[in-house]
């Protein structure tokens, strides 16, 4: 993923709001990155612009070496879909739905026969840790079981990149450890891109790289060189 002299501004009635005002960032496959700053900074504008979910104002995106910035809202969703899993701080589940309903969402959307949409729903919930919650509604599971159905609902697809944006924020410390974990396994063993937002310097700390935001512009990229320590 290629960002190169991004913008984001937000239309208001009395003035716009630029929540990204120049942002040039290359992202590699397979990096584990942290995304931090202070509230208001500028961090889930830069997670939806990622994940396709906003269009930038101005600047360029490639992802995939594809050109995205212009892209329509249906050539978004389509690619959004295939390359792309979303994981956010309230979980978003549909309390309606059974866990393995909530997973197996994104495989409907791309018309995969009920068939394997159950099997590879299965797979993610197994991925997880969710074997015995298949057929519990979010309102009958833990927040850290919940996180983990939304985790699974993500990497259903086999997706390319993740992007959380503070996963671990409505939980206990050690359930929110828990859930890190599970992400550092994801990006370890199956290379998947793993962007998270985050509060937490000892979750930032845990990431290979860590991105500072400040008032909508990109105030440092580092590499984290504790990572060996904090994971001995
Ligand atoms: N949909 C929107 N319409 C108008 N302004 C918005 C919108 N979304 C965000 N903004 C503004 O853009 C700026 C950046 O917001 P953003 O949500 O990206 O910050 P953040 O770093 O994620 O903050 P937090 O840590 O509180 O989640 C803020 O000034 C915010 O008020
Ligand atoms: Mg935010």
């Amino acid at each position: 993923m290629v960002l190169e002299n991004v913008r984001k501004a937000y239309g208001h009635a009395t003035g716009s709001v630029e929540a990204l005002k120049g942002i040039d960032l290359s992202i590699e496959r397979g990096e584990l990155i942290a995304i931090v700053g202070q509230s208001g900074s500028g961090k889930s504008t830069l997670m939806n612009v990622l994940g396709l979910l906003a269009r930038p104002t101005a600047g360029r995106y490639r992802f995939d070496g594809e050109d995205v910035a212009d892209l329509d809202a249906d050539r978004r969703a389509a690619l959004r879909n295939r390359s792309i899993g979303f994981v956010f701080q309230s979980f978003h589940l549909l309390p309606q739905m059974v866990a393995i309903e909530n997973v197996a969402l994104p495989l409907y959307y791309r018309q995969t026969p009920d068939a394997e949409a159950g099997t590879l729903a299965r797979q993610a919930l197994d991925k997880v840790g969710l074997e015995a919650r298949v057929h519990h509604k979010p309102g009958e599971l833990s927040g850290g079981q919940q996180q983990r159905v939304a985790i699974a609902r993500a990497i259903v697809t086999r997706p390319q990149v993740i992007l959380a944006d503070e996963p671990t924020g409505a939980l206990d410390s050690e359930t929110g450890e828990e859930i890190l974990s599970l992400f550092l396994e994801l990006n370890r063993d199956d290379g998947i891109t793993t962007i998270m937002v985050t509060h937490n310097p000892e979750v930032a700390a845990r990431c290979e790289r860590c991105l500072v935001l400040r008032d909508g512009m990109l105030l440092s990229d580092t590499r984290s060189f504790d990572k060996h320590i904090s994971l001995a």
